[in-house]
């Protein structure tokens, strides 16, 4: 049986359209640019978009799915849940999972529960050294047949040059990016959020940006010395961003990634301590929120194509992890509920980005960045596909959420833009209630 989604609003080149997309046997069939939808034959079963946004689905490459090990958090059945109610299709998992994804036979078992219970795609991430513990490379040759679309050891930064050299070396041989989590533990010590305004205020060990700047201007000399495909986790710092666009106007072969949280919060938007003196963890993240004049940065270098696209690294914790001091919880906020009507009510709404630029970040631009076959809405293609609501406000809420994680600084904001329906290879893999009441 086929399936018409008629009427859906659709951006291309800066032009608004109605379109009428049908989907059979998986794939995109045929797609009409017109008024009215096409006549279709019996056996079709057309669903009336009444003029919802239709995207190709969303790709996040970075999520944590904390499964195989720390199912507490998260499993692959809750997260990929989660993936799907905000329109996301394909997810990129890291590795810093127990055991860690350093072999193939745990790159193995994600595959084959996603592909069994999985609500999204799921592709793996390789860890780029054995325990991500930075002293072995693993075997990445057994990781690519065994199905990685990456290497990377986030989570934690590869601290030495020497071993980060020979890891890109030996990836770009296997024509596989490496996946960066830029952080020098010397540098960043003991901190807990931004070394900045806050930490100074209220006596809180910080991480300065040169953490994370440090790591990303070696590791850009040592992709130029490799030729390795060189990829910028959460990039979060001014001075990274101006690294990053050096780079690339130099030919590096150096991308990068950021998050809607960076885009949107600083240090200054952490709750002031209550009277205990505790912070607000839900706040606590690696890295952490940076200054006004960081956040400025990561939106200039989004705006130009510094950054090439958005992601979520959606990490969810349990409550009493969280539930502890600002040192003690582990840094991690979730982010795949919330993220699209985020960036469209405060990027999209306020006029700083168009529709079209913040799709472009979360479907096409990651599918080329690492070679993926989905991300577009064209005829021939898998029917991966989101509908989103851009008109009703709806708060957050975190107590609804799919996922097991529900530490979100962003409990309570109101916001439009929220995914209503979410297709993987044309099946309906999450809807929201109101929205199957009212299609009948
Ligand atoms: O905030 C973070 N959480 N940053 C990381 O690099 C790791 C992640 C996690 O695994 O919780
Ligand atoms: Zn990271
Ligand atoms: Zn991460």
């Amino acid at each position: 049986m086929a399936t018409l989604l008629a009427n859906g609003k659709y951006v291309k080149n800066g032009t608004e359209m109605t379109v009428h997309v049908l989907v059979e046997d998986g794939r995109i069939e045929k797609i009409w640019e017109s008024s009215e939808p096409p006549h279709t034959e019996k056996n079709t079963e057309t669903i009336d978009l009444k003029g919802k946004l239709i995207s190709a689905g969303f790709i996040d490459m970075h999520v944590h799915l904390r499964d195989p090990g720390f199912e507490a958090k998260e499993d692959i059945v809750t997260g990929t849940r989660a993936a799907a109610r905000g329109g996301f299709t394909t997810v990129a998992c890291m590795p810093n999972s127990r055991p860690v994804t350093d072999n193939p036979e745990t790159v193995t078992y994600i595959r084959e529960k996603a592909d069994k219970q999985g609500s999204a795609r799921v592709l793996p991430m390789g860890a780029i050294t054995v325990r991500e513990l930075g002293k072995e490379l693993t075997d990445m040759q057994a990781l690519k047949e065994a199905g990685v679309v990456a290497l990377s050891d986030d989570g934690v930064g590869v601290q030495e040059g020497r071993m980060m050299m020979d890891a890109m070396a030996e990836a770009t041989k296997l024509g596989l990016p490496v996946v960066a989590h830029c952080e020098d533990n010397s540098l960043a010590r003991g901190g807990a959020i931004h070394q900045g305004s806050y930490a100074e205020k209220h006596g809180i060990r910080g991480i300065p940006n040169e953490a994370e700047s440090v790591h990303i201007a070696r590791d850009i000399l040592l992709a130029e010395a490799t030729g390795a495909h060189y990829h910028v986790c959460h990039i979060s710092t001014e001075q990274s961003v101006w690294m990053v666009r050096e780079a690339k106007a130099r030919g590096i072969n150096v991308t990068a990634e950021v998050c809607p949280h960076h885009l949107l919060l600083t240090d200054e938007d952490i709750p002031a301590p209550d009277a205990d003196g505790r912070v607000n963890t839900d706040f606590k993240m690696n890295p952490p929120l940076r200054s006004e004049r960081d956040r400025q940065a990561l939106l200039e270098g989004l705006k130009d194509g510094t950054i090439d696209i958005i992601v979520t690294d959606h990490a969810p914790h349990t409550r009493e992890e969280k539930d502890q001091d600002i040192y003690r919880a582990p840094f991690g906020i979730v982010g795949l509920e919330t993220a699209f009507p985020l960036l469209y009510t405060h990027l999209v709404k306020t006029g700083m980005f168009t529709l079209e630029e913040i799709l472009y970040r979360m479907t096409r631009k990651p599918a080329e960045l690492f070679g993926l076959p989905w991300g577009e809405l064209k005829e021939g293609a898998p029917a991966d596909i989101t509908v989103i609501d851009l008109e009703t406000e709806k708060q957050v809420d975190r107590e609804k959420f799919l996922s097991k994680g529900k530490n979100t600084p962003f409990h309570g904001w109101k916001l439009k833009g929220w995914p209503v329906m979410t297709m993987l290879n044309g099946q309906i893999v999450w809807q929201e209630e109101n929205f199957i009441k009212e299609r009948g």
